[in-house]
């Protein structure tokens, strides 16, 4: 979601003369768009601003300016912290606040406040202020559709810096989309942190879940693809469980973060379902779309996970076999229940747990990745590959794939949707050749 409201902050600054820079050289002002998600996130902001000191003193010396300014949920969390402690930074702005960036960023260069900090917290007026269409590059884009999340995972800052759920209306989205895939998108990823609780207003003031969303999106001719992240479990309703057997458009990849593996660990998340009722839904999933490629989140060391919940996580990726998964050490967040308890896990105990899971994880994608040597796959070609001819591309189950593109009369493009004979696989990426007829 950070890069989806990178490109909007970028595309409402362009509106007042700013253009995006690739070097902190080039650059008038750096907005460093921030995660608290967990400490180490935050931690690489206050290095960052360490580093971004000594280039505006340097400035200062030389009669130039830089302004700083530091967006995202971090700013949200700490922004006063930060205003406190780093005298370098012109602009604190929370990510339900970035549309007034324009206006912060005029008001700053124009002297009259020096500092400037809104963390105001409804979502929905700041899409109301962002501009309807995009001008994107690209094959493939963000859109976020929702925002927000009222679920209170007891190891989680999201409720406290996103704020309330929130969902926008059906056809802002699909103008959106619409003005996406006319600068040429053709595979869009639907963004929210709990994408699957969707429910924007259509007309006659009625509610669209997610699945009727998407299937209004698969009427938008030269979309080819549609996905989504991140679900909860609790929200994986039978329609959006079936739109995965009824819409083309739909790709058969799902991210499902699951954390534990343990009844008792899910429980003190307040994650909300049960390992029986996660399983059961991984079966109607694969019901629905047997080759459906599920990816998950995991958190080892939750304060008072034992031996036995670990080994419970384990045995729960046994049974499910996913196709790709991130796992975290539990970092405790200041303002969260569970920060407060009093039964944290050893720091030695969880990053042995984290590396013997990581390494099951590891096993499993690379085992779905060689699952599709000797199959064809369908590719959309994104940007050339380090090799003379070469391309590469995603799989519909979200893969990169190098394609070698050179000795044929038609060199392969951007946004060609090709089917590819895969003929290698790693952990990471998948080497195919292009289909004969
Ligand atoms: N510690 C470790 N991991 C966390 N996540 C969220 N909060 C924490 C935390 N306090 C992980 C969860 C979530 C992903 C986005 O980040 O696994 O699904
Ligand atoms: Fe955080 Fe996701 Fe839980 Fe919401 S559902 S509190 S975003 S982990």
């Amino acid at each position: 979601m950070n890069v989806y409201d990178s490109d909007r902050m970028s595309e409402l600054l362009s509106e007042v003369g700013f253009a995006k820079k690739s070097s902190v050289d080039d650059a008038d002002m750096v907005i460093l768009n921030t995660c608290h998600i967990r400490e180490k996130a935050s931690e690489k902001l206050f290095s960052e601003l360490g580093r971004l000191r000594l280039i505006k003193e340097a400035r200062g010396r030389a009669g130039e300016r830089l302004i700083v300014a530091v967006a995202g949920c971090v700013a949200q969390g700490i922004g006063k912290e930060i205003t406190r402690r780093f005298p370098e930074v012109d602009i604190v702005v929370g990510p339900q606040s970035y549309h007034e960036l324009p206006d912060l960023v005029t008001r700053v260069l124009e002297g009259g406040q020096s500092r400037l900090v809104q963390t105001e917290f409804p979502v929905e007026p700041k899409f109301d202020f962002l501009p309807g269409t995009r001008s994107h590059q690209g094959v493939t884009a963000f859109l976020s559709i929702q925002e927000g999340c009222d679920k209170f995972c007891t190891f989680c800052v999201v409720p406290y810096t996103r704020g309330a759920e929130y969902s926008r209306p059906v056809s802002e989205i699909i103008f959106e989309a619409r003005s996406l895939v006319e600068s040429g998108v053709q595979d869009i990823t639907l963004l929210g942190q709990n994408v699957n609780a969707y429910h924007g207003l259509r007309g006659n003031n009625r509610k669209a879940s997610l699945a009727i969303l998407i299937e209004a999106l698969g009427e938008i001719e030269g979309l080819s693809r549609v996905r989504y992240t991140t679900s909860h479990p609790r929200d994986m309703g039978a329609n959006l469980i079936s739109a995965h057997e009824r819409l083309p458009i739909l790709m058969p990849h799902l991210h499902l973060p699951v954390q534990s593996g343990s009844n008792k660990i899910l429980k003190g998340m307040n994650r909300g379902y049960t390992v029986e009722e996660y399983l059961d839904i991984v079966d109607r999933l694969r019901d629905a779309r047997p080759d459906i490629a599920l990816s998950s989140d995991f958190i080892v060391g939750f304060p008072g996970e034992t031996r036995e919940d670990f080994e419970a996580t384990l045995t729960l990726v046994e049974r499910v076999n996913f196709a790709q998964a991130y796992s975290f050490k539990y970092s405790p967040r200041p303002g969260t229940p569970a920060a407060d308890l009093n039964s944290h896990v050893d720091q030695e105990i969880s990053a042995q747990r984290l590396a013997c899971l990581q390494r099951l994880l590891d096993q499993q994608q690379l085992n779905f990745n060689q699952s599709k040597v000797g199959t064809k796959l369908k590719i959309l070609i994104e940007k050339p590959g380090r090799n003379c001819g070469q391309m590469i591309g995603k799989s519909q189950y979200m893969q990169a794939v190098h394609v070698e593109g050179g000795g044929s009369s038609s060199p392969l493009k951007v946004g060609d949707l090709i089917e590819v004979d895969v003929v290698a696989g790693s952990k990471n990426s998948l080497t195919g050749e292009r289909a004969q007829k």
